[in-house]
Parts: C-alpha cells; structure tokens; sequence
C-alpha cells in the first residue's frame, strides 16, 4: 500500500518527504482553504517537494466551470496533479473526459459501492473512501472499504486505485492495508505518529544501556 500524506502544509510536506517513503499527497478544499494566500505557489511549491502525485481539488459545480478549473490545475504542474472532483454527475462527466485527455484524476467523497464503480467506469485514476466519516457517521469503514475493493476486483476494474481517505487514527492505517487499499492517504498526526511503540522505544533505550557499558564502538 503506497502512503500518501493529507496535507497542505509545506513543513509538514517537506517532514515526511525527507523520511524517504511519501509516495504522493492529498489535499482538498477545506486544507486549502486555510491558507487562501497565493493557492497556485504553494500547489506548485508543493508539487516540486512530493514529485509523485499531488492531488488537488477543483471547486466548480459544473461540467464547463470543472472541466476549465482542472485544466487549469493540471497545467500548474502537469507531471505531478491528480486532478480531484466530487462524486457528481458533472465530476464523473469531467472525469471522463479528463481521463481522455489522460489527465489523472482523483474521485472525492465516496460512501458507497455504486459510487466507486461509475468512478472506476468514468476512468478514475484514484476514488477515494472516505473512512473516517463513515466511521463518524455510525457506520463500519471496514465494510465500506472491503466492499469497493471486492467490488473492483470482481469487476476487473483494476486500473483505479482505491485510495483510503478520511483517515483519523493509526488503526486506519494497518486496516486500509489488511483490506487491500491501494493507497492511504495519512494527516501528518497520524503519519508521524504511527511508528511509535513503547516496546521500540524501551528495547532501543536497552541496546544502547547495553552497548554503551559494553563498550561496543563502531
Ligand atoms: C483526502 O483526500 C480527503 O479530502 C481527506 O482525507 C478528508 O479527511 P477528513 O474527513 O478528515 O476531512
């Protein structure tokens, strides 16, 4: 599973990359929308740090308007954006012509089985599960995920990835994975949270009691 980070902020971006295992990021409206300075520099600034797959979201609501704003993210830098549209009629609409223009596309806000198949058939690139929200909203996101991925694989719909969002806590993590997700997109709580256990922490504190009174010297 490729691990991505959900993020938009460049301390946060540049922390995990330097860590050496940030396969691409997310970002969406809300995260953006923090910091409504120059959007299109720090997309950019972000682009050049991640250097895989950035996905950024277009906020229009129509065909012509979506179609317009994605091209228009695309073009900041087209190596690298993951263009992210809601699961609507006119985001499935952008999404396959998108897709024709073989532009990657990232489909938001998926709560269903039916909804991650017409984004799988409209050529998604990426369709996000919102985990996290299911989980809040009383719902199993272990069920939500297992069931897009079943559904995927029986389709033989292979060329989307599914991409675990919404993800709030470590157990999302290694749950996304144990189901099969293909990515987890992580915030950086999480991510930088996530390899610490105080069995690591205690029996290194003991190898190096060890060493040092050993007199071990490399
Ligand atoms: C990522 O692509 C999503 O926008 C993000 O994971 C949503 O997370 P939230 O439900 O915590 O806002």
């Amino acid at each position: 599973m490729q691990l991505f980070l959900d993020s938009c902020n460049l301390q946060e971006v540049r922390q995990i990359a330097d860590f050496g295992i940030l396969d691409g990021l997310t970002t969406n409206p809300s995260l953006l929308g923090k910091d409504g300075s120059n959007l299109k520099q720090i997309i950019a600034d972000i682009c050049k740090l991640v250097k895989t797959s950035v996905s950024v979201e277009v906020i229009a609501t129509v065909y012509d308007k979506m179609l317009d704003e994605a091209l228009r993210l695309h073009e900041i830098d087209p190596e690298v954006i993951t263009v992210k549209l809601p699961m609507t009629w006119d985001g499935l609409k952008t999404c396959a012509e998108l897709a024709k223009r073989e532009i990657k596309t990232n489909v938001t806000l998926c709560f269903s089985v039916q909804q991650a198949l017409a984004a799988s058939r409209a050529g998604a690139t990426f369709v996000s599960a919102f985990i996290g929200r299911v989980e809040d909203a009383g719902s199993d996101a272990g069920a939500l995920l297992g069931d897009i991925r079943l559904a995927l694989d029986n389709c033989h719909l292979n060329e989307t990835l599914l991409l675990a969002a919404s993800i709030r806590n470590a157990h999302h993590v290694s749950l996304s994975a144990k189901i099969g997700a293909d990515i987890a997109t992580i915030p950086y709580k999480v991510f930088h949270g996530m390899l610490a256990h105080p069995l690591t922490e205690k029996g290194l504190d003991q190898f190096l009691k060890d060493a040092s009174s050993g007199g071990y010297k490399i």
